[in-house]
This record gives C-alpha cells, structure tokens and sequence, in this order.
C-alpha cells in the first residue's frame, strides 16, 4: 500500500464521518478497496441497496458482496461458518477473498439475491477499513456495506475514483479516493456453502493458496463453478468488463498477422501485448503491458479504458499465459471480448 496518496493529505480522512452521515442516511458513497473501487450501501437498507442496482443498472436478482470491518463480525452474517471459513479468513483477511457462506435471516434479499447465501469480505485497503469501522461504530452491529464494484453493469471496474466519476459521477454523492487500487482486478470468490468449497471466481487469491490453507487437496479436485451456473454469479456472466470497442484476443505468433488483416481492410488498430511491436504503421497503436500477472492485472482495466478512449476500430490483446497465475487476467479479458463492441450497456 505504498503508494495511497491520501496517507499524506489529511483532507481525504476527514471526508469519513461525511460518508457515514450518507450511508446511514440511507444514501451511495464509492470508496476505494484494494481489488476495484465499490458502490457502497448499508447492507441493512433495502431503499439504500435499491439504490445501488438502480445506478449501476443491474439487475436485481444479482448478488451484492457485504464488507465487514474484520473477520469477527462473520457471525453476525453467516450461519453455520465452517473451519475453513475461519482459517481462510485468519489467512486472508483483509484481503481479495470472498466466502459464500450461508446467511444469517436478517440479511436481505435484495443483497443475496434471494438465495440463502451471503457473500463476505474485508478488504485491504486503509480507507475501506476506516470507513467500515466508522460505520460500524455509528450504526451498531451488525453492520455491513453491501457493495458491487462502481461500474456500469457489464462495463470495466474502476480502479481509480477517476473511472468511478466517468462512469457514475451523477449519481454517487461521495467518492472517496484512496489512489489506484493495488490489486486492480476484483476478488477471488470461494463458495463454501456447499459440500464441497468452489472457486466461482478466479482472482489474486488463486486455488493454490487456498489448497495451501486448506491443505485437503482442494486444488487437486479443481472445482470451478463455470459449467456449473449456480449459484447466480454476475462476474460469470460471459459478457462482462467490456469496452465499447470490439475486443479480441490472438495468440502471440498469430499477432502480427491479426493486425497485418485489419490494417490491410483500412482498420484503426489499438494492441496490448507484452512482446514490443514488430513494426510501426498508421492506424497502429501499440501498447506494451507488463509481463508479470501481478502487475499485468493492476494495470489491466485502466489500458482497456484508455485502448476504449482511442475509439479505434478494433483492439487487439496477446492472449496471456495459460498457467494458474493468469488465470483471473485470462478470465477478464474472455469476458471482456465477449460483450465488447456495443454501445449500450450490456
Ligand atoms: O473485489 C471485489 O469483489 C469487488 C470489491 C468492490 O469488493 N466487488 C465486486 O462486486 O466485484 P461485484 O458485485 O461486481 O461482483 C460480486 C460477485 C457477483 O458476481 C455476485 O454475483 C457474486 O459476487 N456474489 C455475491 N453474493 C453471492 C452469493 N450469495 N452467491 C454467489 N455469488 C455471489
Ligand atoms: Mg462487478
């Protein structure tokens, strides 16, 4: 967390006890997390989380994660936690790991999407953990901010409050802004509600570090929801994080012929890859991304707004590696191929 700018600026902290005068008042605030930036409501308020699927323009039956200030407040939404919950929690709280655990009655539907499970997390990022503790103090337990990331429906996650007031500015009253988000891609969602514990969405946090808490050969099973479509998981929709540009994936030795084609047919071409460009051209715009996943995926979703901003004809990405950790990267950028190229939102 080197590099949150707000450490050094006593403004942005004072902006918290405005937040929760908002959140309690029933209202939005978008604060930074360590995955993307979130569009928080008091998980409690079902006008409040209304709110949240009305300005992203969600549909209602998806499921919101709750944020909790610290792994002890678990109990107080979930039934029935499980060892592994706790150890995994010990292990990686705060932090991009989200448990699907069964809910406790209180929790509303409007936040589980009318399942008996509730999605939980305490991200690591110091202004998120302020504000959920403010928040916690002034509303009483228990208290959580239910929270998707602060995106358009379908459209690219924010990683910095910037993105969230390009794409929401009018309908949030408070942004707060704790620098670009460490991580850069969303968290890694383990259901563990079920018989068996299940990956729904790859993230930082891969199944190997979870089978290394776990230790009972979960990886080795390699259960990954996907063929399995429940529960509902917005994020595994196939047409997710799209840029309004149409957006490909080639192989890196098909590249060069991948751009060569739409050049040729008179296309503006903008390219993310971790191999430098072949050639120069008009109408070729080349970005060179970083070659390591960690970084490639911190980077990943502001190069695909800024590749959108070119209004080129096409983008083009390198289609990362396919060892597990690129899998999340891997998982995004398929997401964001499929629903790219409209206009609308998805
Ligand atoms: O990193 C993150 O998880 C970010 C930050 C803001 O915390 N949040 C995020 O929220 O990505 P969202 O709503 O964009 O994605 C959350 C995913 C959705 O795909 C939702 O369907 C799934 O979590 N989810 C939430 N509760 C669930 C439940 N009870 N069962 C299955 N999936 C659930
Ligand atoms: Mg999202």
């Amino acid at each position: 967390m080197a590099d949150m700018p707000f450490e050094n600026n006593r403004e942005i902290p004072l902006e918290i006890p405005r937040a929760v005068e908002l959140l309690c008042a029933g209202e939005l605030v978008a604060f930074p997390t360590e995955t993307v930036y979130g569009l928080a409501a008091d998980a409690s308020n079902s006008a409040a989380v209304a709110k949240i699927f009305a300005a992203k323009g969600r549909p209602a039956d998806h499921p919101l994660i709750v944020h909790l200030a610290d792994s002890g407040a678990l109990d107080g939404w979930a039934r029935d936690v499980p060892q592994a919950a706790r150890r995994l929690a010990a292990a990686f709280w705060p932090g991009p790991l989200t448990l699907i655990l069964k809910r406790q009655p209180h929790v509303l539907d409007a936040v589980t999407g009318g399942q008996d499970t509730v999605g939980l997390r305490v991200p690591n990022h110091p202004l998120a953990l302020a504000l959920l503790c403010a928040f916690g103090q002034a509303r009483g337990a228990p208290a959580g901010l239910a929270a998707p990331s602060a995106n358009r429906y379908g459209r690219i996650s924010p990683t910095s409050a910037a993105h969230v007031r390009a794409d929401l500015g009018d309908q949030v009253p408070l942004v707060l802004d704790g620098g670009p988000c460490a991580v850069g891609i969303e968290s890694t969602i383990l259901d563990l509600s079920g018989n068996m514990p299940r990956i729904l969405r790859p993230g930082a946090i891969t199944a190997a570090d979870i089978d290394r808490v776990l230790g009972d050969g979960f990886l080795a099973r390699g259960m990954f929801a996907e063929e399995l479509a429940v529960p509902r998981v917005a994020g595994s929709d196939q047409a997710h994080y799209a840029p309004r540009t149409p957006l490909r994936l080639a192989m890196g030795d098909q590249l060069a012929g991948n751009v060569g084609a739409a050049l040729t047919a008179g296309q503006r071409v903008a390219v993310l890859a971790r191999m430098p460009a072949p050639v120069a051209a008009p109408g070729l715009i080349w970005h060179v991304a970083a070659s390591a996943a960690g970084i490639y995926a911190h980077d990943l979703y502001a190069w695909l707004r800024t590749l959108d901003a070119l209004a080129a004809d096409l983008i083009l990405v390198e289609s990362p590696p396919m060892t597990d950790e690129w899998l999340a990267v891997a998982d995004r950028l398929r997401r964001s191929s499929c629903g790219s190229g409209q206009g609308d939102e998805t």
